[in-house]
C-alpha cells in the first residue's frame, strides 16, 4: 500500500511548521474551532489522536481533562516537535502509520484525527480498523479535506476569476474520478486521495458507525473581512469536512 511521509521532508516540514505556527492559519482559525465544538466531553476519557502531527490537539485534549492521550503519526519530525513542545504527563506520542493502526492492542473512548485522512489510500479499511479500536458507545471525530477541495488538478486555478482577480466560482476537476491527486503544495509532487462525498459516507457507515454530525468549513466574518485573500475561497468551496461518528452500544 502506498504510504507517503512528506512531513519528514525537511523543506516541507519547515514550511508546514511555519504555516502552523502563524496565528492566522487554516488550522487555528477554521479547523480547531469546528472540531472542538463537535467533540464530546473529554473528562476522564481515553483518547487516541491519529496523525497527531506536532501535538497541538493532543495537548488541547490533555488540558480538556482526558485521562490519557495517545498521539500517533508516521513522521519522526512531527513527533519530535510534539514531544518537545506539547508534552504532558498523560500524553504518549508513538510512531505508527494509520495503515498499521490495527496493531494497537487497546481500546479508546474517543478517537480523533485532524486533517490526516486525506493521505489514506484505503479509507474503507481505515474506518473498519478504527471501529474495532473504539469502546462501545465511544466516538470517532475527525476532519479531512473536503471532496470538493480535493477535486483539483494542480494545473488550472481553483477559481474562475473576474478580470481583477476576484474569485467568482470554484472549479471542480474530475470530481467523479477517485484516487490519488498530485499537485504542487510546497513540494512539486504533493499527494492526497480524492474521494466522492458518497464514498466517505458509505465507508463510515459500512464500518458500522452512526454519523451524528457532519460540518463543512466556514470562516468567521471578522476574519474574512480582515484576510479576504487568505480565506476568501472558503465561501465558494469548503476546504474541510468534519464528522462525529458513534459506535453504538445499543
Ligand atoms: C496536515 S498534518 C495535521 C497534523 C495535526 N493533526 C494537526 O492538526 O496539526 C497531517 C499529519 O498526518 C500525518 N500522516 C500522513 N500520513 C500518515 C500515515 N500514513 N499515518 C500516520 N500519520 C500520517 C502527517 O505526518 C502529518 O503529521
Amino acid at each position: 500500500m502506498a504510504q507517503q511521509n512528506i512531513y519528514d521532508n525537511e523543506v516541507f516540514f519547515d514550511s508546514f511548521k511555519g504555516l502552523r505556527s502563524d496565528e492566522i492559519n487554516f488550522n487555528e482559525v477554521i479547523e480547531t474551532p469546528i472540531i472542538t465544538a463537535m467533540l464530546p466531553d473529554m473528562k476522564g476519557k481515553k483518547v487516541l489522536d491519529i496523525g497527531c502531527g506536532m501535538g497541538q490537539h493532543a495537548i488541547q485534549y490533555s488540558k480538556a481533562g482526558a485521562a490519557s492521550v495517545l498521539g500517533t503519526d508516521i513522521s519522526e519530525k512531527m513527533l519530535g516537535f510534539a514531544k518537545e513542545n506539547n508534552a504532558a504527563e498523560n500524553i504518549t506520542y508513538r510512531r505508527l502509520a494509520f495503515e498499521d493502526i490495527a496493531q494497537l492492542d487497546e481500546k479508546f473512548d474517543i478517537i480523533t484525527s485532524s486533517l490526516a485522512f486525506d493521505y489514506s489510500e484505503d479509507f474503507g479499511k481505515l474506518m473498519k480498523d478504527i471501529y474495532v479500536l473504539i469502546n462501545d458507545g465511544g466516538y470517532l471525530v475527525f476532519s479531512m479535506s473536503h471532496p470538493i477541495s480535493t477535486a483539483y488538478d494542480g494545473v488550472y486555478d481553483r477559481y474562475t476569476r473576474t478580470e481583477d482577480k476576484v474569485r467568482l466560482y470554484a472549479n471542480l476537476h474530475n470530481y467523479g474520478i477517485e484516487g490519488v491527486r498530485h499537485f504542487k503544495w510546497v513540494v512539486e509532487d504533493y499527494e492526497v486521495y480524492h474521494r466522492k462525498f458518497s464514498t466517505l459516507i458509505n465507508c463510515i457507515a459500512g464500518a458500522g458507525f452512526i454519523i451524528e454530525e457532519c460540518q463543512e468549513s466556514t470562516v468567521p466574518d471578522e476574519i474574512l473581512k480582515k484576510h479576504p485573500d487568505k480565506f476568501g475561497g472558503v465561501i465558494h468551496q469548503p476546504d474541510f469536512i468534519f464528522f462525529r461518528c458513534r459506535k453504538s452500544n445499543r
